[in-house]
């Protein structure tokens, strides 16, 4: 049997799926050249490709891949008892060290990444970390392949990644943090919620789409309107004295440090 050139454990789960679709769409991937495994058996969410294979059996899919994305839960990370020896090993597991991975796995080629609950719509940023004994085409496939769920960085150091698995890797659920405290101010003031739940994600929406493609700088944005001295400047300036930095400095530290500590 000849080999796939990519499997992934755990790839029909979340994560899995959001980064595979868009990587078959594209034709990043060919659907018979990957293998997906899971604890159930699973097989949805990929009924457009029906070439790709499944199967529970990582020991299988590990001798049938030259590649092997791994993408289950950190906490089951010790129910995979497999030997990838000489083989490209791509994680996208929070917590999870090289050097733990190294030594669980038996290969020295190990490529930590950290995309993001945007990689469905291919709007994740994914950094990545590749240890020195990767190649550069080992290096050129993980940026071509998250590449085709948004955008990409090489981050030339293990804790850099532990940040970013904090900034961007989590990044969304303190976007929604933001969003919430404005929906529950809204309610408070008597708007209904299905009415300031889509005021604000429609915020967020344009807010987002503008600042991705404005030349100003977010910090630039925030000058420009304060210097305006209009209701923006007031809200701003309230912000700025009740301290709106501190407490996303201490999220993202303590983000950062979860997934420094494994
Ligand atoms: N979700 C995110 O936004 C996000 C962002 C960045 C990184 N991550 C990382 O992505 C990883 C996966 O997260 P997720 O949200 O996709 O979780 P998930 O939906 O629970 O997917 C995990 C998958 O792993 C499978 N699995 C568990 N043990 C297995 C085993 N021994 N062999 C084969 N498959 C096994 C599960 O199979 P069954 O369904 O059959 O149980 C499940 O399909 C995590 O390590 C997380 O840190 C997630």
């Amino acid at each position: 049997m000849g080999l796939t050139t990519l499997g992934v454990v755990g790839g029909t789960g979340w994560l899995g799926g959001a980064l595979l679709r868009p990587a078959l769409a594209k034709g990043f991937v060919a659907p018979g050249d990957l293998m997906l495994s899971s604890r159930s058996g699973k097989a949805t969410g990929f009924e457009t490709w029906p070439d790709i294979r499944f199967t529970t059996d990582n020991a299988k899919l590990a001798a049938q891949s030259d590649i092997i994305i791994l993408s289950v839960r950190p906490e089951d990370i010790g129910t995979l008892d497999i030997d990838l020896s000489g083989k490209l090993v791509i994680s996208v597991m929070a917590r999870l060290s090289a050097a733990a991975l190294k030594a669980q796995f038996r290969t020295s080629r190990i490529i930590r990444t950290m995309p993001n609950a945007s990689a469905e719509q291919g709007l994740s940023f994914t950094p990545w970390h590749a240890t020195a004994d990767c190649t550069a085409a080992d290096k050129a496939f993980t940026d071509g392949f998250f590449g085709c769920s948004g955008k990409t960085a090489a981050l030339s150091t293990e804790g850099e990644l532990d940040y970013f698995t904090a900034l961007t890797g989590s990044g969304p659920a303190f976007i929604a943090a933001f969003a919430d405290a404005m929906i529950q101010d809204a309610v408070s003031r008597g708007v209904p919620v299905e009415i300031a739940d889509g005021a604000v994600r429609q915020l967020f929406l344009g807010a987002g789409t503008w600042m991705a493609q404005a030349r100003e700088t977010p910090a630039e944005t925030v000058r420009i309107f304060t210097d305006y001295g209009g209701t923006t400047a007031a809200g701003l300036t309230a912000m700025a004295a009740a301290d709106i930095v501190t407490p996303i400095r201490k999220g993202l530290a303590a983000a950062t440090e979860k997934a420094a500590r494994g």
